[in-house]
C-alpha cells in the first residue's frame, strides 16, 4: 500500500492525488483521501487512483491538511468500504494504514463491547477505534492516544491520523512499514517513499520504527513510543524528478527495459576500474575478513530478487569457492534455520521494504551472522537494517515487474563475487582481468540486444493467445529461464514455468505437444551441447521452439522455429544479456493481450506484508 499526506499552506488534495499516482505501483485495488478543513471528510473508491480522482470532481476538496492511500488488499476484498481512510465510530478521527495488525480480532471484540461500530473487514478500522477509545478513557490528547494505542497493537504499520478536534495537526507513526517525511517551507509531506515528495523538497527525514511524528504549527516533533524526544536527522534526496516519469515511453516497464545499458553502467560506476585493474565496493571494506573467511553464504530474497540470488549462487561458488544457499526469505525465517557467526547473509531487495526479507535479516542478525544488503532504494528499511551493503543504483523502478533492478542486482553480485574471488585467491589475475574487460562491454551488448525489439514483437504476435509457456535453461541461464517465466506470468497472465533444461525430462516433457511454446536459452557456453540435445527432445515431441542463441550460431537455427540472436559474452555474464529478449517478449505479449503492463492485477511492487 502507499500513503501520502500533506500539511501546510497549499491546497492538499492535488498534492495528495498526484502523490497517490506516483505511489500507485505499491498497490492499486482502491484509493481514498481524507481532508481536514473544519470538517473531516473521507472520499474513497474501489479501483485506480484515476477513479477516485473522477469521483472527487464535484466534491468540495478545499483543505490545507489531508492524507491519501492506495491499497493492496490484505484484510477484506477490494471495495469502497474497505478502502482507506477509515473513520472511527464518531467519525471525528480518520486513519490511513499500511501494514497488518495481527491481534486485530481480540481488539475488535473488546472495542465492540465498548460500543464501537465497524463497517469494513479491515484491521485498520480496529486501529482507529482503538485510538478513539483510548482518548475517551484517558481524556488525553490525540497524540497521547496514538502513542498508547501503539503499545497495544501487534504487527506492522505506517499510519497517518487526522482528527476533527485537532484541526492543524497531523500525526504519523511507523513500525515495519516505510515512511519518509519531506520538509518544505512551512509545509510537510509524509509518504511511503520519496517519489511523491521530490518535486516539492529534497530535504527528508526517514522515520524509524517505533517513532511517532507530530506535525503542528509548522513544526515537526518526533518521539519514540516511550515518549522520548528524538532529533530529526535531515537528509538530502538525490533523486531526479525525470527518473520517475515516463520520458516518452508508452509504459514504465518499457522505459526501464531500455534504460538497462545505462543502469548497468551505473551499478558498475566507481566499482570497476578497468585501467588500474581495481575493483572496489565500499560496503565490504569493513567486513573484508569476514567475507574472506566466510564458511557459507546464505542469500535471502523474494521474487525477481530471488532469481538474482540464484545467479549469485553460480557466481560466488564459481569465482570465490564459498558454498552458497539461496533461500526464499519467507521459508527461511519460519523453518528454524541453522545460522552461525561465520555465515554471511546477502539480502537482495529492489524496494528494500519486502517484509519477509526484512524479517529474515532480523532472524539472521539475532544469530550473529553478518548481513550484506543489495538494495535499490537508498535509505530503505533493508538498507538500514543491514551491517553493510551495496546499492544497485538502477534508479527508481516503477513498473511492477522488475527489469532494470534485476540486471543491476546481477551486476553488483558479479562484482562482489569477483572481489571475493580476488581476496580469497580463487581466481587468477588473468581470469579476473579478462572478466573485468568483458563486464565493461556488457552495457553495449545489452544495447545491441535491445535492437531485437521489433523482431520480438513479431514473435509475440504469433504466441500472444497461447495458454502456456515453458522456459528452459542450464547453468547461468537456468535462473534466467525462471525469470523469463515469472515476467510472462506477472504481466500477461499466461501460465509459464521455468525449468532447468535437463530436468524437463522428469516431468514437464509430458506437457509438450504441437501447441506448446518452449523458450530455450541456448547461448554458446559450457553446456551448449547439452542444451542442443534438450532442444532435440522438445522438437521430437513437436514443441514450438523459440531459442535465444549466441550471434552466429548455425546449428540451432536448423532446429528452432524462431531464433533470437544475442551478442556473445562469457558464461558468467550471460544472464545480463540473455534476460533482455525475455523481458521484451513478456512485455509485447502483455501489451498485445491488452494487459495493464505497469500495474498487473493482484500484484504490488513493494510487498510490506508477510
Ligand atoms: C514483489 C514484486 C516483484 C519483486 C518482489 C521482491 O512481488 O512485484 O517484482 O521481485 O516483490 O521485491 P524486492 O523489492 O524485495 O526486490
Amino acid at each position: 500500500c502507499g500513503i501520502v499526506a500533506y500539511i501546510g499552506h497549499r491546497e492538499a488534495s492535488p498534492i495528495i492525488i498526484k502523490g497517490l499516482h506516483r505511489l500507485e505501483y505499491r498497490g492499486y485495488d482502491s484509493a481514498g483521501i481524507a481532508l481536514l478543513n473544519g470538517e473531516l471528510n473521507v472520499y474513497k473508491k474501489k479501483g485506480k487512483v484515476s477513479e477516485l480522482e473522477a469521483f472527487l470532481t464535484d466534491k468540495n476538496v478545499h483543505a490545507k491538511v489531508g492524507m491519501g492511500h492506495t491499497r493492496w488488499a490484505t484484510h477484506g476484498e477490494p471495495n469502497d468500504v474497505n478502502a482507506h481512510p477509515h473513520y472511527s465510530t464518531s467519525e471525528r478521527i480518520a486513519i490511513i494504514h499500511n501494514g497488518i495488525i495481527e491481534n486485530y480480532a481480540a481488539l475488535k471484540t473488546h472495542l465492540m463491547q465498548q460500543g464501537h461500530e465497524f463497517h469494513s473487514d479491515t484491521d485498520t478500522e480496529v486501529f482507529v477505534n482503538l485510538i478513539e477509545e483510548i482518548q475517551k478513557q484517558n481524556v488525553c490528547t490525540l497524540e497521547e492516544a496514538v502513542r498508547l494505542a501503539l503499545h497495544e497493537v501487534v504487527g506492522a504499520y505506517a499510519i497517518v491520523v487526522l482528527s476533527k478536534d485537532a484541526p492543524n495537526q497531523l500525526i504519523a507513526a511507523r513500525k515495519g512499514s516505510p515512511m519518509v517525511i519531506g520538509i518544505g517551507e512551512g509545509e510537510f509531506f509524509v509518504a511511503s517513499d520519496a517519489t511523491p515528495i521530490i518535486e516539492y523538497t529534497n530535504e527528508v527525514v526517514y522515520v524509524n520504527d517505533y517513532e511517532i511524528a507530530v506535525i503542528r504549527d509548522g513544526k515537526l516533533d518526533i518521539r519514540t513510543k516511550e515518549d522520548v524526544p528524538q532529533t530529526p536527522y535531515i537528509q538530502k534526496l538525490e533523486m531526479e524528478l525525470d527518473s520517475i516519469e515516463k520520458g516518452g515511453y508508452e509504459h514504465f516497464m518499457l522505459k526501464e527495459i531500455f534504460e538497462q545499458p545505462r543502469s548497468i553502467m551505473d551499478s558498475m560506476r566507481g566499482r570497476l576500474e578497468l585501467e588500474s585493474g581495481h575493483l572496489n565496493m565500499g560496503g565490504i571494506r569493513a567486513y573484508e575478513q569476514k567475507f574472506v573467511n566466510a564458511q557459507r553464504i546464505i542469500v535471502v530474497a523474494c521474487g525477481t530478487s530471488w532469481h538474482a540470488g540464484l545467479v549469485a549462487e553460480y557466481l560466488i561458488e564459481d569465482l570465490a569457492r564459498i558454498p552458497v544457499e539461496v533461500e526464499y526469505a519467507s521459508e527461511f525465517r519460519y523453518r528454524n534455520p541453522v545460522i552461525t557467526e561465520r555465515d554471511i547473509v546477502i539480502a537482495i531487495s529492489q524496494s528494500g521494504e519486502t517484509a519477509d526479507t526484512l524479517a529474515a535479516i532480523e532472524l539472521a542478525k539475532s544469530k550473529g551472522a553478518t548481513i550484506f544488503g543489495v538494495c535499490n532504494v537508498v535509505g530503505s528499511s533493508i538498507a538500514r537494517a543491514t551491517d553493510a551493503g551495496a546499492y544497485t543504483h538502477a534508479g527508481p523502478e516503477i513498473g511492477v515487474a522488475s527489469t532494470k533492478a534485476f540486471t543491476a542486482q546481477v551486476t553488483v553480485l558479479t562484482l562482489l563475487a569477483m572481489i571475493m574471488g580476488q581476496k580469497r585467491g580463487t581466481i587468477s589475475d588473468t581470469k579476473l582481468r579478462e572478466l573485468m574487460a568483458e563486464l565493461d562491454t556488457i552495457p553495449a551488448k545489452v544495447e545491441k540486444a535491445l535492437e531485437l525489439d521489433t523482431e520480438i514483437r513479431q514473435i509475440s504476435e504469433i504466441f500472444k493467445d497461447v495458454p502456456n509457456f515453458l522456459y528452459l535453461g542450464r547453468g547461468y541461464n537456468f535462473p534466467v529461464a525462471l525469470e523469463g517465466a515469472l515476467k510472462l506470468k506477472e504481466i500477461s497472465y499466461i501460465h509459464a514455468e521455468g525449468y532447468p533444461a535437463a530436468e524437463m525430462k522428469h516431468g514437464p516433457i509430458a506437457l509438450i505437444d504441437e501447441n506448446m511454446p518452449v523458450v530455450v536459452i541456448a547461448t554458446k557456453d559450457s553446456s551448449y551441447e547439452k542444451v542442443v540435445s534438450n532442444i532435440q527432445e522438445v522438437k521430437a515431441r513437436k514443441g514450438r521452439i523459440i531459442a535465444v542463441v549466441s550471434e552466429g550460431d548455425t546449428v540451432i537455427p536448423q532446429m528452432a522455429e524462431f531464433v533470437i540472436e544475442v551478442p556473445h559474452t562469457s558464461d558468467v555474464l550471460m544472464p545480463l544479456v540473455s534476460v533482455i529478449p525475455l523481458q521484451l517478449l513478456s512485455y509485447h505479449i502483455a501489451v498485445l493481450r491488452g494487459c495493464n503492463v505497469d500495474q498487473p492485477r493482484n500484484l504490488a511492487k513493494s510487498v510490506t506484508v508477510e
